[in-house]
């Protein structure tokens, strides 16, 4: 269940069409689909079952995406945290942070150490901005250990082997180009300590995050995250994680 005081906002691509509108469309064409299939089913039984079943999967994925983004994510990032058994005292650096869905739960468990968010604040989340996340974190009682920097994850602002752990949630696949976001993956590579944990969690391109790291003698491991990370039937997020070699494993690509 969600424990957090915050509003962490809806993911999603609201560049172009606002949320309201893609929220309204939405609403109206599973509804419109739905009343037409029952309006056809006496007559045309076909024709009901392929425009219901439409409508139908429609309003899966509606329902799948709402509680994916606001409930399954943070259920699934806890597990992870907890998983990654942190004393405390770490920095934790949070690529893409957003409003902080998963830099302030971090935050949360480094009572002495410090969560840094990086992020450009682009409308991949309803109402993402900076001030937003700094307000968020006050209302989780972290902001004394957050640290927000605008900046591009493909040129992190951060010396070599300075961090602990890296995490990033849905945000890497935003990168337009695969040079670029694979830019992004070479950052963190660069930026995590010998010893240090990448934790990324992403839609797309995840099978080339492990080779690249692999390719730098990483041990990365990729697995699906399970039905409370679907955004719709078989839309799955994978998770990608790795640890740096003690020695080296830092040779970027570009
Ligand atoms: C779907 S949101 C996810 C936010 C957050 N990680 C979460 O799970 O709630 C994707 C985030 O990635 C950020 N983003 C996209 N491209 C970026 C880049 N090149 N550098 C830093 N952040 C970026 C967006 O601004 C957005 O905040």
């Amino acid at each position: 269940m969600r424990e957090h005081r915050a509003d962490y906002g809806f993911d999603g691509d609201y560049r172009v069409v606002p949320a309201p509108a893609v929220a309204a469309i939405t609403a109206t064409t599973c509804t419109a689909l739905l009343l037409t299939a029952a309006r056809l089913a006496p007559r045309h039984r076909l024709a009901a079952l392929a425009v219901g079943a439409t409508g139908a999967f429609m309003t899966i994925t509606a329902a799948m995406f709402i509680r994916t983004t606001r409930i399954g994510k943070f259920e699934v990032w806890a597990q992870l945290l907890s998983g990654l058994g942190l004393r405390g005292d770490e920095t934790v650096l949070d690529m893409g942070c957003g409003r902080g869905a998963v830099l302030l739960a971090a935050a949360k468990l480094l009572p002495r150490g410090r969560a840094i968010g990086v992020d450009i604040w682009r409308a991949d989340q309803t109402h993402n901005a900076e001030s937003n996340t700094r307000a968020n974190a006050e209302l989780e009682g972290v902001a004394d250990r957050v640290e927000l920097h605008t900046a591009d994850m493909t040129n992190l602002p951060f010396p070599d082997d300075s961090v602990d752990v890296i995490v990033s949630s849905l945000a890497v696949h935003n990168i337009p180009g695969r040079p670029a976001r694979a830019k992004a993956i070479s950052e963190a590579t660069r930026v995590l300590r010998p010893g240090g944990r990448l934790v990324v969690a992403d839609l797309a391109e995840t099978t080339s995050h492990v080779r690249q790291l692999r390719e730098l003698g990483w041990n990365a491991r990729r697995r699906n995250l399970g039905w409370r990370m679907w955004w719709g039937p078989g839309m799955s997020t994978h998770l990608v994680t790795a640890t740096k070699p003690a020695a080296g494993g830092t040779a970027g690509i570009g």
